[in-house]
């Protein structure tokens, strides 16, 4: 069975959705895999590292698609899907809930497509959870953004000019990246601080040596995700953040609510109201951003706080990401194949059923169908 790895295409992509140590493990496994040449160049992978790993690597961009599976990492363009091969799998970030020309591409393509956010996160998908292991290192990223961009330090400081009080950091929104951003900015000694709507974030907020913002808002919704917040819940949401984030340095909003445009935790009077050269992480950006004043994809300064909005993250630290990433792929691509290395599918397993988002020239992902159904 052939694997293909094209080169990423989407601006400021610097993943690449396999890295040398996993192609090594399915050459292994009797797999051909075929890297385009420059496919990992932007994650400081050379051409030859994947040679050394047991890859074929080309400059034919067609070979590469018309592999029997395709792994991506950003959702593949139309273009880039029409030069998939009759029947052909395809793996990688589909955006099912947004990526309309994407999916209407894959159908008509006849491709058998999986979204690795489709992935059902239940503990036997763990290995393949690439939500997760970007996450990581987008909250990793935050945590060290917050501060760069302050002019001041996050650990209290004892020295002979002074002492220092330490920075206080608040997390807004605990899943994955709102976890690993509350770990980093204490490893570096911020004093922090985390809320969610889901209560059952508190405990995992204190186990990190963080305090529990209670604002009395539970929005626990289906699946272990938050649901979207009534206008009142909202208004007093924003009401008691604008209170509470005034005490902060470092304000990372990590909130967001599938399939739906980013909630707003910060408001305009928020801001104004932080102590000059405070700084607001606003990782739900590609979503409109839980500030109201975020711009994303810019760096702004706003009544003299500094207001980061990145879009994908994860692709500025490629080297990790993409070994994380490939992990995750590694693991999908197990389920997929028999002890001799050829495809199965199982489509009564519920992690292939789950992903699956385009399959016989059909959207079978529900998401996916409102998606496209969409005008
Ligand atoms: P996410 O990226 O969808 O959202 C980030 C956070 O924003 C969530 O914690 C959410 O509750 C919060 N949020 C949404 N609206 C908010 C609002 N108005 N105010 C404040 N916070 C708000 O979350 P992520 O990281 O994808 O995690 C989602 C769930 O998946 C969590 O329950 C997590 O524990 C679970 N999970 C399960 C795994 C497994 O069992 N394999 C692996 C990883 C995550």
């Amino acid at each position: 069975m052939r694997l293909g790895v094209p080169e990423e295409t989407a601006p400021g992509e610097r993943r690449v959705a396999l890295v040398p140590e996993v192609v090594k493990k399915l050459t292994g496994k009797g797999l051909e895999v075929i890297v385009q040449s420059g496919a990992g160049a932007a994650a400081l992978i050379p051409d030859a590292q994947f040679t050394e790993a047991g890859a074929t690597v080309t400059t034919d961009a067609g070979e590469v698609w018309g592999a029997d599976v395709v792994v991506k990492v950003a959702p593949p363009t139309p273009q880039e899907v029409a030069q998939l091969g009759a029947g052909s799998v395809l793996v990688g970030f589909l955006a099912p809930l947004t990526a309309k020309d994407t999916l209407v591409a894959l159908r008509d393509a006849k491709a058998t497509a999986f979204a690795m956010e489709a992935i059902p996160r239940i503990s036997r998908a763990q290995a393949m959870d690439a939500l997760s292991s970007q996450s990581n290192v987008a909250g990793y990223k935050a945590a060290l953004l917050g501060a760069q961009e302050m002019g001041r330090f996050y650990p209290m400081l004892m020295t002979a000019a002074g002492t220092i009080p330490p920075a206080r950091v608040l997390v807004l929104g605990i899943g994955v990246a709102g976890l690993q951003a509350l770990a980093t900015a204490r490893r570096l000694g911020a004093k922090t601080a985390g809320y969610d709507v889901r209560p059952e974030t508190a405990e995992q907020v204190r186990s990190l040596g963080a305090d529990w913002l209670d604002l009395g808002i539970d929005a626990a919704g289906e699946g272990g995700y938050a649901r979207e917040l009534t206008d009142e819940e909202r208004a007093q949401q924003q009401q008691a953040l604008t209170e509470q984030t005034k005490g902060f340095d470092v304000v990372i909003t990590t909130a967001l609510v599938p399939g739906r445009p980013a909630p707003r935790l910060v408001t305009a009077e928020a801001v104004e109201g932080m102590k000059p050269g405070s700084v607001i992480v606003d990782l739900a950006g590609e979503t409109g951003g839980n500030c109201e004043l975020t711009e994303p994809g810019q760096t702004v300064v706003k009544h003299d706080v500094t207001i980061v909005s990145p879009l994908n993250l994860a692709a500025e630290m490629p080297q990790h990401a993409s070994q994380l990433y490939a992990r995750n792929i590694q693991s999908l691509l197990e389920l997929f194949l028999d002890e001799e290395g050829n495809m199965s599918l199982d489509f009564e397993d519920e992690i292939i059923a789950g992903a699956c988002v385009t399959k016989d020239g059909e959207i079978v992902h529900e998401g996916a169908k409102k998606t496209v159904e969409a005008t």
